[in-house]
């Protein structure tokens, strides 16, 4: 017969059951008033000889009480103190009744199918809020070399892109989806005798994603096939010398980092909700969808962008995290990958794109596709180009560092910062 651990120890409290009901028997004898609780799984502490109850209300858990194994004594060193229990069961209700008494709003938004011709900061601040269900984009390349780079450093860039997203997540509706695909940057080596190096702009996207109130969902990684990521140039040297220390991946993947908008109702509201619902019917997925956060698509080339993305990974997308007839956004339209791929799945399209030749291919391209399709949709183009030109707007970040580049240090900008504060203050 096995023995369990508390029986060779000569436990006098022997298992879960046993330590959940002198935990009870105490929270009530002390009257602890945390109304209704519920017991998480006890476990035993090695060290302390004692088992831990977590004591959960409405799935949180708000504190531990120990329980001595030896004796069945409430140990109250280690336990969470009575009035800590109390007042964090009161805030978990408040919160569980602001949830509930803010009432679902289902919205459907009466955007039209749009091609716009004009710079993303200006035009999205002309959108009403809570007007896109869903977001797909790719951002524009950062350059690290000035001279073809519209952005003085690459802090300027994150500055652009932190804008975009903030207005982006003013016009998304609470709780959808927004979708980035983005890879790291090479920047190749000046000279011979010096290394390329690399800027993980995915990472310092998502940090912007986090700071601005979206939840992070998933990363999604677009694999290619090994070929495209040759092109590149990494891992060449290696390859011809395999010196250790010299390794370096070729890489063939990017990203596509998934967010949903906070405040972020219930998933099940949007499908129980829906006023239309044939257009859940509709949008169902068919068997072979992905399973894996692993997605194998070869790269798409079109001699008209050198940046576009494939047709299957914007309809994947798409179909994954909007509904039919919603309003699908592309800040950076490109040719119309992500509106031509909204279209063809019976979504609504709304793509912005600074560049006049880009947008003449995704007119062209929707004419074709409107004959192709014999769908009768129907498109709206703005030409919104003379206001092409860039606001010029410093986060304090980059305000921050700039002054730390002038000299100087950490702790005359906090006392500054503080004298100014207690100065309003008064
Ligand atoms: C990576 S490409 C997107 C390509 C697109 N996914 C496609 O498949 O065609 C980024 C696009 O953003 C555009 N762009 C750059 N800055 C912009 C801005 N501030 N507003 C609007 N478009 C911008 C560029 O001209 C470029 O076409």
């Amino acid at each position: 017969m096995r023995i369990t651990i508390s029986e060779q120890r000569k436990y006098k409290v022997k298992n879960t059951k046993q330590a959940k009901s002198l935990v009870d028997e105490y929270l009530r004898h002390k009257k602890i008033d945390i109304g209704g609780f519920e017991f998480g799984l006890p476990e035993v502490h090695d060290r302390y000889h004692n088992w831990n109850v977590p004591i959960m209300k409405a799935k949180e858990v708000i504190g531990v009480i120990s329980v001595n194994a030896y004796s069945g004594e409430i140990n109250k060193e280690l336990s969470t103190d009575s009035s800590f229990l109390e007042k964090r069961a009161n805030k978990v209700i408040k919160e569980i009744k602001k949830t509930s008494n803010k009432k679902f709003e289902y919205i459907i938004s009466n955007l039209n199918n749009t091609i716009v011709q004009g710079r993303a900061e200006n035009v999205l601040d002309k959108l009403p809020e809570q007007s896109i269900d869903m977001i797909f984009t790719s951002p524009p390349y950062y350059n690290a070399r000035k001279e073809y780079s519209e952005y003085e450093t690459y802090e300027d860039y994150l500055d652009t892109m932190r804008e975009i997203i903030r207005q982006c997540k003013r016009v998304l509706i609470n709780g959808k989806f927004f979708i980035m695909n983005s890879s790291h940057v090479l920047v190749p080596r000046a000279s011979r005798n010096e290394s390329s190096t690399r800027i993980p702009v995915p990472f310092d996207l998502h940090q912007i994603f986090m700071e601005e109130g979206f939840e992070f969902i998933d990363d999604i990684i677009w694999q290619k096939p090994e070929g495209a990521g040759w092109a590149s140039g990494r891992g060449r040297r290696f390859s011809a010398d395999r010196n250790p220390l010299q390794y370096k991946a070729v890489p063939v993947t990017e990203y596509v980092m998934v967010y949903r908008k906070k405040p972020a109702p219930l998933i099940d509201n949007f499908i129980r909700k829906n006023p239309n619902p044939d257009i859940i019917t509709k949008s169902k997925i068919e068997d072979d969808y992905e399973r894996t956060n692993v997605w194998y698509i070869s790269p798409a080339r079109d001699k008209r962008h050198p940046a576009i993305f494939p047709n299957e990974l914007a309809e994947k997308v798409i179909k994954y995290y909007s509904f039919v007839n919603d309003v699908i956004l592309d800040p950076f339209g490109g040719i119309g990958t992500t509106a031509k791929s909204a279209a063809t799945l019976g979504r609504r399209f709304y793509s912005i794109e600074l560049n006049e030749n880009y947008v003449k291919e995704t007119l062209r391209d929707l004419n074709k596709k409107q004959n192709l399709l014999n769908n009768n949709y129907q498109y709206e183009f703005l030409d919104l180009s003379d206001e092409l030109e860039r606001p010029i707007k410093k986060s304090i970040r980059h305000v921050l560092s700039d002054i730390k580049k002038s000299g100087v240090d950490d702790q005359k900008i906090i006392d500054t910062l503080m004298g100014l504060n207690q100065h309003n203050d008064k």
